[in-house]
């Protein structure tokens, strides 16, 4: 199989993305949103990700812990198509994304990713840094977009500071943009990487709470994090991923306070 080009430049307007619409690039509603079947990953003969199976329903909060190395970025590359599975599935609503007939591009679009690191244009204004991929990628108008980044950064209380420069804000007002930059593609499902690890202590609760706010609206979401504060009140599913496999998993309260596994217990203890 070969492999898909990946890189952002691939990424082609709307109207590309719909002419190539196939019965098998249609999402179904009944799907779950997010499914890994006995998914393997390698970089060379390291094999990170160990064959593991994820089934998310739509409105699940799953948040995904464990220690430094364990896959947990490269199970969520996995997700978004940013990485290639040596070996299993990946479903996203139903498509199975390693089908090389399936339109990526299209797939892709349906899922926000927000990273540790902001990766926003620092010379564009916060409000052009959420209009341009809408227009790039969507093919939508400049009114259109203007519109939905306004909207977008609203929700995220950034809507006065529209034609700052990223360095003007602070850490947690451009993690902030980044959500609003990630909602205003209209995803099905957001993945999120460490969004607070980069921030100082004081900045992170700022980012939690429009994250609690998207769950509390019914988002999808996959978030791979240390607060396990956030873990234990908002994800509806704890995941525990050591050494590339998902040794436990369960209701978050259920797991935080009663680990079965004793890798689990190890690594809460170090980390509660
Ligand atoms: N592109 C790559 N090429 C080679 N090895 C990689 C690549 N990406 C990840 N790895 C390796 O895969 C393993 C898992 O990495 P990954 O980033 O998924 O871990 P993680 O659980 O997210 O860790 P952290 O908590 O430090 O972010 C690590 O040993 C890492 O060095
Ligand atoms: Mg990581």
């Amino acid at each position: 199989m070969t492999e898909p080009d990946l890189t952002p430049a691939s990424l082609s307007g709307a109207s590309r993305l719909m002419s190539k619409l196939h019965a098998r690039d249609t999402p179904n509603p009944d799907a779950p949103p997010i499914k890994v079947v006995d998914l393997h990953k390698s970089f060379g003969d390291h094999e990170v990700l160990k064959g593991m199976n994820l089934e998310i329903e739509r409105g699940e909060v799953v948040c995904v812990i464990g220690p430094s190395g364990s896959g947990k970025s490269t199970l969520l590359r996995s997700v978004n198509l940013l990485e290639w599975p040596t070996k299993g599935k990946v479903f996203i609503e139903g498509i199975d994304v390693l089908d090389p007939d399936v339109n990526l591009d299209l797939v892709r679009t349906r899922i926000g990713m927000v990273f540790q690191q902001f990766n926003l244009f620092p010379h564009m204004t916060v409000l052009r840094n959420v209009t341009i991929a809408q227009q790039k990628v969507l093919e939508r108008s400049a009114e259109e977009a203007d519109e939905i980044a306004r909207a977008m950064l609203l929700r995220v209380g950034l809507e006065d500071k529209l034609d700052a420069h990223p360095s003007q804000l602070s850490g947690g007002q451009q993690q902030r943009v980044a959500i609003a930059r990630s909602l205003a593609m209209n995803p099905d499902m957001m993945l999120f990487d460490e969004p607070t690890s980069a921030l100082d202590p004081e900045l992170v609760g700022e980012v939690l709470a429009v994250m609690r706010g998207l769950a509390e609206e019914g988002m999808t979401m996959m978030v791979v994090t240390h607060e396990m504060g956030f873990a234990r009140e908002v994800g509806t599913r704890l995941v525990f991923i050591d050494d590339g496999q998902i040794l436990e998993e369960g209701d978050p309260r259920e797991v935080l306070a009663d680990p079965k596994h004793p890798r689990t217990r190890l690594f809460l203890s170090k980390v509660l």
